[in-house]
């Protein structure tokens, strides 16, 4: 019998693409809100983290950008996160960035859902998106293969139900749990400097509960939390299992990617940082 203090938790859903594929788009239309005009020349140089309420529960969203560069942010997102969502225009096709991201998403044993976007568009072609990543054997279900594949349009809105529903049954199937209670443990997912702030640290919970208050060591750093923010910028008390939250009070910004977790014990603390520095 499983401890009561394990609970389902939510989905973390990567969003992974070539550029300008519409993956930031997808996760407007999702949370209908306008992330991608307000992106300096419509580019996404990091990694966004969402969490949205469904009709079938809640899904956390990790964007990152289809820029060549940024191939170690994909690398951390397929590792930091349980599903990966690889948009493909349909008017487009596969792309570099398309097979790099198939390539992190097997290394980190990630299951990919397939979401072909921009069929609003004339010159659409799902079919031979579909030939295309049997290349990569990536092969839809309805050709026998076992990846799920959803024809969308983060314009329009079409097929997005289809895509959150193949979420959601990827996520029954993997049977996804976590303690409740406890210390927070999690992963960095960015972090940045901002002015009149200070250090601001994307984190996800992955287990436990990270509370206002709680000593946090990140890397090579630790601090008090001084406050929580989620991704809209409003305070939270706490963040439980696959809920990303920004923090502050860190004395600088650990690397994304850095393991994090509560301690009791600052000497503790302050010998492990240390440690961490010196190595
Ligand atoms: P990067 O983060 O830079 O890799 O790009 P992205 O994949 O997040 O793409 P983004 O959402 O910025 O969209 C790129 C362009 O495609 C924008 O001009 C969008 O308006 C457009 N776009 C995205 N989805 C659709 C769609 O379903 N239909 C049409 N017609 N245009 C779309
Ligand atoms: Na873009
Ligand atoms: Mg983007």
């Amino acid at each position: 019998e499983r401890s009561s203090n394990v609970q389902t938790r939510p989905p973390v859903v990567t969003i992974m693409g070539h550029v300008d594929h519409g993956k930031t788009s997808l996760l407007d239309k999702i949370r209908e809100t306008k992330v991608a005009n307000g992106e300096a020349g419509g580019i996404t140089q990091h990694i966004g983290a969402y969490h949205v309420k469904t009709d079938r529960g809640v899904i956390t969203f990790l964007d990152t950008p289809g820029h060549a560069a940024f191939s170690a942010m994909r690398s951390r997102g397929a590792q930091a996160t349980d599903i990966v969502v690889l948009v493909v225009a349909a008017d487009d096709g596969m792309m570099p960035q398309t097979a790099e991201a198939i390539d992190h998403a097997r290394a980190a044993g990630t299951p990919i859902i397939v979401a072909i976007n921009k069929m609003d568009k004339p010159s659409a072609d799902p079919d031979r998106v579909l030939n295309e990543l049997t290349t990569k054997e990536v092969v839809s279900e309805e050709w026998g293969g076992d990846t799920p594949m959803a024809r969308i349009s983060a314009k329009t809105g079409e097929g997005i139900d289809d895509l959150l529903e193949f979420i959601s049954l990827q996520a029954e199937l993997m049977e996804l749990e976590a303690p409740l209670d406890g210390a927070a443990q999690g992963v960095v997912i960015e972090s940045r400097l901002e002015k009149g702030r200070g250090p601001v640290v994307s984190v996800l919970v992955k287990k436990g509960t990270l509370k206002q208050g709680d000593l946090v060591l990140a890397g090579e750093h630790y601090g008090k939390v001084r406050a929580l923010t989620d991704e809209n910028g409003q305070r939270v008390k706490s963040a439980g299992p696959s809920i990303p939250v920004e923090i502050l009070g860190l004395p600088e910004t650990p690397a994304a990617g850095s393991e994090f977790l509560v301690v009791t014990d600052e000497k503790k603390a302050r010998e492990v940082a240390a440690f961490r520095t010196n190595r």
